[in-house]
């Protein structure tokens, strides 16, 4: 059973998840307003994962045989001035996710709460992944600067991503 304390945390969690499940759309849309159907792609992947995570902290604080508490989902921004801003915005963002994540591993360590702090392990992980996948891609547009072919080029190889699979 989860405690007071650990279930609230959760539950707060879980619509940070959720916020940027919202956000990362917020981006696929700003992205296919521009045709650049590649990086619509990579962000609606993004965004899929998001709900994914979301869906991991639902259905654990059931397991856990907590309430799931629904909150509302705060608007996100809508408009970016460039490609990179976008994903320099995403950077930021995943490091304070980064840093939720990291506070609710001490959580669940003052709760001596062992099933929670081995649940959280798998996004302590997943986080590396987010950050280095996000940093991967705002190298590229760097490289890519003002010419319009290389970001022709690197919308196209955006394009490629599939989804990862689910575990
Ligand atoms: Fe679910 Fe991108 O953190």
């Amino acid at each position: 059973m989860l405690s007071k304390k650990m279930m609230n945390a959760l539950n707060k969690h879980l619509n940070a998840e959720l916020y940027s499940w919202y956000l990362y759309l917020s981006m696929v849309s700003f992205f296919k307003d521009q045709n650049l159907e590649g990086f619509a792609n990579w962000m609606e992947l993004q965004a899929e994962e998001e709900m994914m995570h979301s869906m991991k902290f639902y259905n654990y604080i059931i397991e856990r045989r907590g309430s799931v508490t629904l909150d509302e989902i705060a608007k996100p921004e809508q408009t970016w001035k460039s490609t990179l801003k976008v994903f320099e915005f995403t950077m930021k963002h995943e490091q304070k996710v980064t840093a939720l994540i990291d506070d609710l591993v001490i959580l669940a360590r003052k709760e001596k709460d062992n099933p929670a702090e081995i649940f959280l392990q798998w996004f302590v992980t997943e986080q590396v992944e987010e950050e280095s996948n996000v940093d991967a891609v705002i190298s590229r547009i760097k490289l890519a600067g003002d010419h319009p072919g290389a970001m022709f080029q690197l919308d196209t190889e955006m394009g490629k991503r599939i989804a990862a699979p689910q575990v």
